[in-house]
């Protein structure tokens, strides 16, 4: 007899992560890598940060704040809300996690527009939920198909807004709509890691809902535009009954004290914020006029990653650019083949990617469509 793990495990693929800079130096004995992967920030993070993390070592031997006290009161100013409305997480990750921890039983419908975040699938699988999965409409989510499929077991709308891997957005108007419709038992995640990139007007003001709509939960994450992937950390937002619930499902010590530095510590540089937003802005032009002048399709984005059309195998055009030392995501994983999703680096670094491009396209014969 051997150990058999549950059986709603079955269905669940392991996470495809994006393949780290120290694998890639190994595999192809290179020395310098360039990650546009995982939409990490390519400006690394704020000085501040690093002063902070030094001068906190000192305490390491003792188990962090579990409350996270300093930042919960820094966001709830910010965010004009009270400091019980919130929730921090070993990264968005588990607070996605512990979302579907807390609201599904076995057999519970939860619905997620394809493609978007992978995790969303993985969690509802692991609870043994059921995922419906709706396909984006020009690369959008359709909120009038997604209110279409929902039935009497559906427990949680996934919506990452803006959506990670096309960059489109839903507008305020489409989620008031949607809102008015939708049933009060059933939870909405609005997973906001990238709103600080959104350039659309006509974005929600999604903590302003929270007052009225009990069964929003906010997503938010210092991973992105403040740089802090490998600390591990970001917060939700929703009413206070909701974080009561969400608190009985997460680890007592969940967020490490080095983190939680960061985190205070970033939100005091809006300097380097400006920063990493106009080097995005620029570079998204850049690849933009790049794109049109190539006859490539692309999606307009509001996060710090583009989506494109190379007309090659992007498997392909994957493995050339990690040849030349630079780490993309090739569009098969999201039903694109021939699709690439390349996160947004420093500028001289985006002048790179599109030289490679226009040499992959001219290898085959300018064929770029
Ligand atoms: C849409 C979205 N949500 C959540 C995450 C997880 O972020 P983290 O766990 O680093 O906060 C990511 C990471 O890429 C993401 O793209």
């Amino acid at each position: 007899m051997r150990a058999r793990p549950r059986k709603a495990l079955d269905q669940i693929n392991n996470y495809v992560a994006a393949k780290t800079i120290e694998s890639v130096k190994r595999e192809h004995g290179l020395d310098k890598i360039i990650k546009l992967a995982a939409n990490e920030n390519s400006l690394g993070y704020s000085l501040r940060v690093k002063d902070a993390v030094k001068q906190s070592l000192e305490s390491l031997s003792c188990y962090p704040d579990m409350n996270c006290t300093v930042l919960r009161e820094k966001l709830a100013e910010i965010h004009n809300i009270d400091k019980e409305e919130l929730i921090f997480g070993n990264g968005s990750f588990e607070l996605i996690s512990i979302v579907a921890q807390t609201f599904l039983e076995e057999n519970d419908e939860a619905i997620t527009v394809d493609p978007s975040f992978g995790w969303y699938k993985n969690v509802t699988w692991q609870m043994g939920g059921k995922v419906v999965s709706l396909p984006l409409k020009n690369f959008k989510a359709d909120l009038t198909a997604v209110m279409e499929s929902i039935t009497e077991k559906t427990k949680i709308v996934w919506l990452c807004n803006p959506n990670n891997p096309t960059g489109t957005i839903v507008q305020k108007s489409e989620l008031d709509r949607f809102l008015l419709n939708l049933r009060k038992n059933i939870v909405l995640v609005l997973d906001e890691a990238y709103i600080d990139f959104v350039q659309e007007e006509d974005f929600p003001d999604s903590v302003s809902l929270i007052g009225n709509y009990k069964n929003i939960i906010i997503l938010r994450t210092f991973s992105k535009v403040y740089g802090l992937a490998s600390f591990r950390i970001g917060y939700g937002i929703a009413s206070k009954e909701i974080i009561g619930f969400l608190n009985k499902t997460r680890l007592p010590i969940n967020v490490n004290t080095l983190a939680q530095v960061a985190a205070i510590a970033s939100l005091e540089d809006p300097d380097f914020k400006k920063r990493v937003l106009e080097n995005n802005k620029k570079s998204i032009e850049l690849y933009y006029d790049a794109f049109d002048k190539l006859g490539l399709s692309y999606v307009k984005t509001n996060c710090n990653f583009i989506l494109f059309n190379t007309g090659l195998d992007s498997e392909w055009v994957a493995g050339e650019y990690l040849k030349r030392g630079i780490i993309i995501r090739a569009g098969g994983e999201f039903g694109l083949s021939t699709w690439v999703r390349i996160t947004i680096g420093k500028y001289e670094e985006n002048e790179l990617v599109i030289q490679i491009l226009k040499e992959l396209l001219e290898e085959n014969n300018g064929s770029a469509i």
